[in-house]
């Protein structure tokens, strides 16, 4: 499903991911921890298409991203670590936006889907206010919601939870344990290892640019008994 082979990236001096290799099945909720400037972003922005790897290959789906990025693309969902939005559009206007650039007609189904997501993020009654009122967390629900609404494969998510509020961070945790539950494959980079620990299926920890730990969660926590949480785990692999 998503698959990093010997991926390397560099920018002059700093090697910022270093021979990353990384198999994650369908239907796996894959959380993705490590230090400030470990190289998280770096590998999610690989991974999206939009940086290439000085080295290394990368496959989505069976497919090569250096190959075939527009098809990988269109299969992905990508929640960046900071919302980039059009701040002259409205709410309706992003998400209309959004779904054409990927080629999607606006049916009735669909927009029973944008009505459903919008109510359940609470933005129905702010769709028509230009996004530059909106607040940060909202502008973070409003780019969970135009990736929701298309319905994709796999969703690459970096920092989710950054700026929501404890009701939407519930719904997005309800919602991405749904989506793997119906197959789907959810990558996420987050700094809270109680969030991995409650909700992912998989683990893997990036220290200075190199995988260090790679596990199934109740395998990691099995294997470091003498840690009481995955926080201690983390510090003891991350310090120094
Ligand atoms: N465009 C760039 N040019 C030069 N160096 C970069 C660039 N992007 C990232 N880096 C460097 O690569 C390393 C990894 O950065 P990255 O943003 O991937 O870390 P991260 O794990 O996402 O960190 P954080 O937890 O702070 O978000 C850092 O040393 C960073 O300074
Ligand atoms: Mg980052």
């Amino acid at each position: 499903m998503i698959e990093l082979d010997s991926v390397t990236k560099r920018f002059s001096s700093v090697v910022a991911v270093d021979d990353l290799t990384l198999k994650l099945k369908a239907g796996t909720l894959f959380g993705f921890l490590g230090p400030n400037g470990a190289g998280k972003t770096t590998t999610i922005k690989m991974l999206v298409g939009i940086m290439k790897p000085t080295r290394g290959r990368i496959e989505v789906l069976g497919m090569d991203i250096s190959k075939r990025s527009q098809e990988v693309k269109r299969c992905l969902g990508y929640i960046p670590d900071r919302p980039y939005l059009y701040e002259k559009l409205t709410g309706a206007e992003f998400i209309s936006l959004t779904l054409r650039l990927y080629g999607i007609r606006e049916e009735v189904s669909l927009k029973e889907r944008i009505d459903y997501y919008l109510e359940l993020f609470s933005l129905a009654e702010w769709k028509d206010e230009l996004i530059e009122n909106y607040s940060h967390g909202m502008k973070q629900r409003l780019i969970v919601t135009s990736v929701l609404i298309r319905d994709p494969k796999i969703i690459i998510v970096d920092e989710p939870m950054v700026g929501l509020d404890p009701i939407a961070v519930r719904m997005v945790k309800d919602i991405f344990r749904d989506l793997v539950k119906k197959g789907k494959t959810i990558f996420m980079s987050t700094h809270s290892v109680y969030l991995a620990e409650e909700i992912c299926s998989e683990i893997g920890l990036i220290h200075k640019g190199r995988l260090v730990l790679k596990d199934k969660t109740e395998e990691i926590m099995k294997s470091f008994k003498e840690m009481k949480s995955l926080e201690d785990i983390f510090i003891k692999l991350t310090l120094g």
